[in-house]
């Protein structure tokens, strides 16, 4: 099957899984001989690189939420030009872990910078690009928090080392963003076993890929 390029990226909280059902769906697509582009904010792109080492940096705690909201939309912007944009203009599908809504849900919502006011930096970082198609995996934040810290996650970083209260309010945030763009946003419970979830996101993405054909 040969296709427009369609940008479909992932979001979820901590140790919600998307990572390995990224791996999934990408997989999935290769066994139909459909190619795809994986990747993850910054991607790999040095100059989003550095700033990632910048916001995440665990001694970094004097960063202001706005500095914070600011430097992810700036490493968007850079991935999104440098790697993302040519591989969707080639018809290429692009799966990315994290977009827009994790700003809106972390930075917008959770840190209380507003919603409206992160979409607006955003907007400008993203000329207007938003994904084709979203998943949300949905989890209960401590079930999620409890995964990374059994080791079956990564390593901890300094939005880990947030309250359970801060990653309630990330779900929030992730709620919010769903009824924004219910178009746009699918929500998946993230709590089940791994074959159930990848047998609907399978499903889902499959019946988008068609609407994407050419
Ligand atoms: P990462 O190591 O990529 O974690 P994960 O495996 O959970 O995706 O860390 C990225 C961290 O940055 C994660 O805690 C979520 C946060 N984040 C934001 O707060 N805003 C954003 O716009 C993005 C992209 C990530």
């Amino acid at each position: 099957m040969k296709s427009k390029g369609m940008f479909i990226t992932l979001e979820g909280g901590e140790g919600s899984g998307k990572t390995t059902m990224l791996q999934l769906l990408s997989s999935m697509l290769q066994e139909q001989g459909i190619d795809c582009l994986t990747t993850r904010e910054p991607g790999g792109i040095v100059i989003s690189e550095r700033i990632r080492e910048v916001i995440l940096a665990p001694e970094h705690t004097a960063m202001d939420a706005r500095t914070e909201a600011l430097l992810y939309a700036a490493a968007r912007r850079q991935h999104l030009a440098e790697k993302v944009e040519p591989a969707l203009k080639e018809g290429t599908i692009v799966l990315c872990d994290r977009f827009i809504d994790s700003s809106l849900a972390y930075q917008g919502h959770a840190r209380g910078l507003g919603v409206e006011e992160v979409l607006a930096i955003n907007r400008f970082a993203t000329n207007g690009r938003f994904p084709d198609l979203t998943f949300y995996m949905d989890i209960e934040p401590a079930a999620g928090l409890a995964r990374i810290a059994s080791g079956q996650g990564r390593e901890v970083n300094r939005l880990d080392m947030e309250s359970l209260e801060f990653h309630n309010k990330v779900r929030e945030g992730y709620q919010i963003a769903a009824a924004m763009y219910p178009e746009r946003i699918i929500t998946i419970d993230a709590s089940r076993k791994l074959e159930e979830i990848s047998g609907e996101m399978g499903r889902y993405l499959f019946a988008a890929l068609k609407e994407f054909a050419v």
